[in-house]
């Protein structure tokens, strides 16, 4: 687990997400909490229970970035759901538990395409063996094995040094190997063939409460039925190569892990929050706000939810909420899940001097995003300052003048700005382009003045 310090997650949000500096504090101390707790001594450690977050504040100004920025930084397991989906028609009484069980498998994921990664060079050693052998099937009989194709051809390659010893061959047939000597070989291939069209049949509902899934199960059951295939040399070695880093990983301590992963350090953002809240919640017949929310309660609270890996306990889960909360209050929410999300933090609107910053400042600014794009096609471009400034402004006002949309409002303009050149961009002759103030207005001064336009296009 982290140990970062909350002043050097702050530090590192700071890298990504301009301002919103309560919202960054708040979440670094509920951070910083978990691993204190994880200190305590163990009796005490149970009754302590992670101190779950609201970020209020409109769309588009941060909420979902500091978040996922969060969990990056730390490496905890990370999903982010809407809880309004979970009162829309269809759902109803889709179980909230799924989201413990999606965090889960999303972790058992990713550490296994880690562990893969670890165990890629021993893989690929491993796979270059059984290539070798394809290639030279018993290789001590090798001058009478005339009739294997695969295996003919390649010693015809070697014939020059006919009659070395086989283990000399395989050297030989090694380096080729690597050399890329063999890469427009064939070879035979038993490739495993999974697909179960019967099995499709089978829906999952009902079957997602237990977090079984049918195709899974049979999977194990039905015989894996392999079937030879004709492939190039380099797809071969990719393919069994994939497939002994699979043999190499420990799948049941990949899930220990992911289980572990999960109970200690997940994170869970749940955004539009204030959907389900009570007042005008009721959406259907059955479908309350506050039904959704009796639901949510034992998870936020902690229990235990059942997942095909096993039991995962939701007790030090990390709930982040967010939502705008314009119509309704987080007081409005029902007192038992107020009580679960002590810390609010409301986060402030974006005016034009953030999106001047949000555009050039971020590891990942808009601004660089662009530039970089239009380096792979050698066109150099240079936004003077005040044409950003100009950028900014005109998002700004656009989003006074119809919909506040906070930062994202940058990326439509920014497209509706250099549309024309991210077009011609591959036949320009003047590989440097200035993007200065006139140029801005020219691109967007109809466009923002035209109040119906300006809805439609930016
Ligand atoms: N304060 C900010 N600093 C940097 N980028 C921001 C900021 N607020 C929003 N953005 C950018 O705007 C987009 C939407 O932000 P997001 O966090 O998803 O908004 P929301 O508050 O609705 O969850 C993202 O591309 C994000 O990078
Ligand atoms: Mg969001």
């Amino acid at each position: 687990m982290s140990n970062l310090k909350p002043k050097e997650i702050v530090k590192e949000l700071d890298k990504y997400i301009i301002g919103q500096n309560k919202a960054k504090r708040s979440v670094a101390i509920a951070l910083r909490n978990r691993w204190r707790r994880q200190q305590v001594p163990e009796d005490l450690r149970d009754e302590i229970a992670p101190k779950n977050i609201i970020l209020i504040g409109p769309t588009g100004v941060g909420k979902t970035e500091i978040a996922r920025r969060l969990s990056n930084l730390t490496d905890s397991p990370f999903n982010k759901i809407e809880a309004s989906k979970f009162t829309e028609v269809g759902y109803v009484g889709r179980d909230v538990e799924s989201m413990v069980r999606d965090l889960l498998e999303l972790t058992v994921n990713k550490l296994k395409a880690r562990e893969q990664e670890a165990v890629k060079e021993k893989a690929w050693q491993i796979a270059e063996e059984r290539m070798l052998d394809l290639l030279l099937p018993k290789s001590e009989k090798h001058q009478t094995q005339k009739s294997d194709a695969t295996a003919e051809t390649h010693l015809e390659l070697l014939s020059s040094s006919g009659g070395d010893e086989s283990s000399s061959t395989r050297e030989k047939l090694r380096s080729m190997l690597r050399n890329g000597k063999l890469d427009n070989r064939y070879v035979d291939l038993e490739v495993s063939d999974r697909a179960m069209p019967v099995v499709e049949i089978f829906s999952n509902v009902g079957m997602e409460e237990m977090g079984i899934n049918f195709k899974d199960m049979l999977g194990g059951l039905i015989p894996k039925s392999t079937k030879r295939r004709k492939v190039k040399v380099p797809e071969a070695m990719e393919t069994m190569a994939a497939e002994e880093a699979q043999n190499l990983v420990d799948l049941d301590k990949v899930v220990k892990q992911a289980i572990e992963k999960v109970e200690q350090s997940g994170i869970i953002f749940l955004d539009e929050i204030d959907k389900i809240v009570g007042k005008n919640g009721t959406k259907g017949p059955d479908v309350s706000g506050e039904g959704v929310q009796r639901d949510l309660l034992p998870i936020v609270e902690g229990s235990t939810v059942t997942t095909k890996y096993g039991p995962v306990k939701s007790d030090n889960i990390l709930f982040i909420a967010a939502g705008a909360f314009h119509t309704v209050k987080p007081s409005d929410l029902i007192p038992e899940l107020q009580g679960r999300f002590p810390i609010r933090v409301e986060l402030d609107s974006l005016g034009w001097k953030e999106f001047v910053r949000i555009l050039t400042e971020p590891k990942n600014a808009l601004l660089l995003q662009y530039l970089a794009l239009l380096k792979t096609e050698d066109v150099e471009m240079v936004f003077e300052n005040d044409a950003v400034e100009g950028i900014a402004k005109i998002a700004e006002e656009v989003n006074n003048m119809t919909e506040n949309i906070g930062a994202r409002r940058l990326h439509t303009i920014m497209e509706c700005l250099l549309e024309d050149i991210l077009f011609d961009a591959p036949d320009l002759h003047e590989k440097r382009i200035v993007i200065d103030r006139l140029y801005v207005e020219n691109k967007l001064k109809d466009i923002k003045d035209d109040e119906d336009l300006s809805r439609y296009i930016l």
